[in-house]
């Protein structure tokens, strides 16, 4: 999504913001711009592109010899007003340039409030509004920060803004409201601003993340003035930029996605190092786990809310089937845009789980400020720890599967599963159910081993994506846990292919969308054996498709195999190590994975960057 840099008092500010945009460019955008303050003559410069980095890094060398020290940088994800090179960031007046990322929720109001004084926009945007107000005050006599201080007390939305001045080169101001903004500051004492550590990992060796309401004025010689949103002078503390958000390297792969797929063995493991130790007892050579405590207290936890976007909504499906299941705890699992608009229950002895990745989901943050504003214990589950999620949750239960930089979630996704696992079997022990957590807690220590196996034939599966690659549409079908990873399935396939796909327990084809099949409709069935659990009803519901035209791939295990030959039934069939209901919708989230990130190499479309999509969904 839209990703901000910034510098001031910095040799050569134009190549460091076309640096920092290349490291935000994982985030996703459809447009980028420029905007440098001039030292001498304070012109401003602005330099746009509907294109990518690469194109506006042409613009910038063809069409820029100044030697600016101070400027400003976007990639813009659209939303109001579609990606030209109007509506791209910065947006500039004759004073000044602003850099934007957020909603402004009452643009059609500022608009007109400045078409009353005379001025008109030149784009679509919710954007120009603020830029305009910061600029029409700074032309009436305001201060700079007085005329953010102004615009902002008018403005209603989310909001991470930079802006520059064209009589103030020695200055940067910016402001966060919802969305993420950060100050660095290199060993030198020089400022910069970035949307995430990401952004400012070359450059910056220790960052201020700024509070929401914080206003901040980087100046050239290093001073930072920070203000809160009582707009008093405040100090934040500087954090050493961590080294695992330095610059992502694909390390030889062809894709990130690939990547981070083939290290999830390592991923897993190092998510369970942290929750699950295990010892061999000598004397006897037991195998012992021990299972550090998370600080939450299960015997006073009675129902659970998961709430999520995307995959990491799945990843909480899975985890309702588990806790339901094993723990007896009643889970309700709910996509944070529905969360808080739909005015949930709260329920006593309830505690709140909100899953994300990237820490800074919009929809994600917004439930979990709803939820604590009623006085709920919220965890988090999160991959970026010093996110905003992490540092408003009242516990957080990192995962450790280090960044991820394709826009489709893989690694990070079975990150997730790990520590809700891990959750299961903590709650099971604490509610004497010792036995069951013991053997799960053995089951879970063994899964990268089994994820590195099913990893070792993927290439199996290459016949197969060649055929979806063609295809219009593609169901997905599983059960139990694995219905969600049917619907995971679907969505990698949508969002990297672009092929339609849809994920469906299977035996609620027959309630209607069966009538979608038709003759040579690709259907891929997760369906391991598993002794007590759905594969015969699996079985009948392939079968009933099957009748109807379609064409079935199984995923499934050797007994699985067996039991179709036994049946006479002949599916193309993808084997993978036996596991139990348990570890299975873990396991099969790799071939799920891998199909869609094939098929999409078939179409040879952008994998790690898929079109419209982006990174982290820092908008409503
Ligand atoms: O960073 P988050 O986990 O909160 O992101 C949630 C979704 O936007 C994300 O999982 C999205 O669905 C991915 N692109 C899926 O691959």
């Amino acid at each position: 999504m839209c990703g901000i840099v910034g510098f001031v008092g910095h040799k050569n500010a134009a190549n460091k913001i076309i640096n920092g945009l290349k490291r935000l460019e994982y985030r996703g955008y459809d447009s980028a711009g420029i905007a440098l303050v001039e030292k001498g003559s304070g012109k401003l410069c602005v330099i746009k592109t509907a294109g990518k980095i690469a194109d506006l890094e042409h613009e910038v060398q063809s069409g820029y010899s100044g030697s600016s020290e101070t400027g400003i940088g976007h990639t813009r994800w659209a939303t109001h007003g579609k990606p030209t090179k109007d509506n791209a960031h910065p947006h500039a007046t004759e004073f000044i340039a602003l850099v934007h990322n957020g909603i402004i929720e009452n643009y059609a109001d500022l608009r007109k409030r400045l078409a009353s004084y005379g001025i008109s926009l030149y784009s679509d945007t919710d954007t120009e509004v603020v830029a305009q107000m910061i600029s029409f005050l700074f032309s009436k006599g305001a201060s700079p920060l007085e005329a953010v201080q102004q615009t902002i007390s008018l403005i209603q939305g989310a909001y991470a803004f930079g802006v520059v001045f064209n009589k103030h080169p020695e200055m940067v101001i910016c402001a966060r409201q919802g969305s993420p903004l950060a100050v660095g500051t290199d060993v030198d004492g020089r400022l910069s601003l970035g949307s995430d550590a990401v952004a400012l990992s070359g450059f910056a060796s220790q960052i201020i993340y700024l509070e929401s309401g914080d206003i901040a004025q980087l100046y050239s010689n290093g001073n930072l003035n920070i203000f809160d949103k009582e707009n008093n002078e405040v100090k934040r503390q500087w954090q050493p930029i961590d080294k695992d958000q330095a610059a992502p390297d694909k390390k030889g792969y062809e894709h990130f996605m690939l990547k981070e797929i083939f290290e999830q063995p390592s991923t897993i493991k190092n998510t369970l190092t942290h929750y699950i130790g295990r010892a061999v007892n000598k004397t006897d050579n037991v195998l012992e786990t021990n299972i550090h405590p998370s600080g939450l207290n299960w015997n006073q936890i009675n129902h659970i809310t998961i709430v999520a976007c995307g995959t990491s909504y799945y990843a909480g499906l899975v985890a309702k089937y588990w806790f339901e299941k094993y723990a007896r705890i009643p889970v309700e699992v709910d996509v944070a845009s529905e969360y808080r608009y739909r005015t949930p229950p709260i329920y006593e002895k309830s505690i709140g789980i909100f899953i994300s990745q990237s820490g800074e989901t919009a929809d994600t943050l917004a439930a979990l400020r709803y939820m604590r504003s009623l006085g709920h214990m919220c965890a988090a589950i999160v991959n970026v720890p010093t996110s905003t999620l992490a540092r408003e949750a009242d516990a957080v239960l990192p995962t450790f599967a280090g960044t991820e930089v394709s826009v489709a979630s893989t690694k990070a996704f079975t990150a997730q599963m790990t520590v809700l696992a891990y959750m299961l079997i903590e709650a099971l022990k604490t509610r004497n159910c010792i036995d069951l957590s013991a053997d799960f807690a053995k089951e879970i220590l063994d899964i990268n081993e089994l994820i590195s196996r099913a990893l070792d034939t993927m290439q199996k599966l290459a016949p197969l994506a060649k055929k979806l690659s063609k295809a219009k549409d593609i169901i997905y079908f599983g059960r139990g846990a694995l219905y969600p990873i049917a619907m995971e399935g679907a969505l990698k396939m949508k969002e990297l292919s672009y092929i339609h796909a849809e994920g469906y327990a299977a035996g609620e084809m027959k309630h209607g969308p069966i009538a979608l099949i038709d003759k040579g409709m690709p259907i891929i069935v997760l369906c391991p054996y598993d002794k007590d659990g759905l594969f015969h009803k699996v079985v009948s519901n392939i079968c009933e498709a099957e009748t109807r035209g379609a064409q079935i791939s199984v995923l499934t295990c050797n007994k699985g195999r067996a039991l179709f030959k036994e049946m006479g039934l002949k599916y193309s069939t993808y084997l993978y190590p036996e596991t139990t209901q348990f570890t299975a919708p873990m396991l099969y989230s790799i071939p799920v994975q891998f199909l869609a990130y094939l098929t999409a190499l078939n179409r040879g479309v952008d994998i790690d960057q898929p079109r419209n999509l982006a990174k982290s969904v820092t908008v409503e």
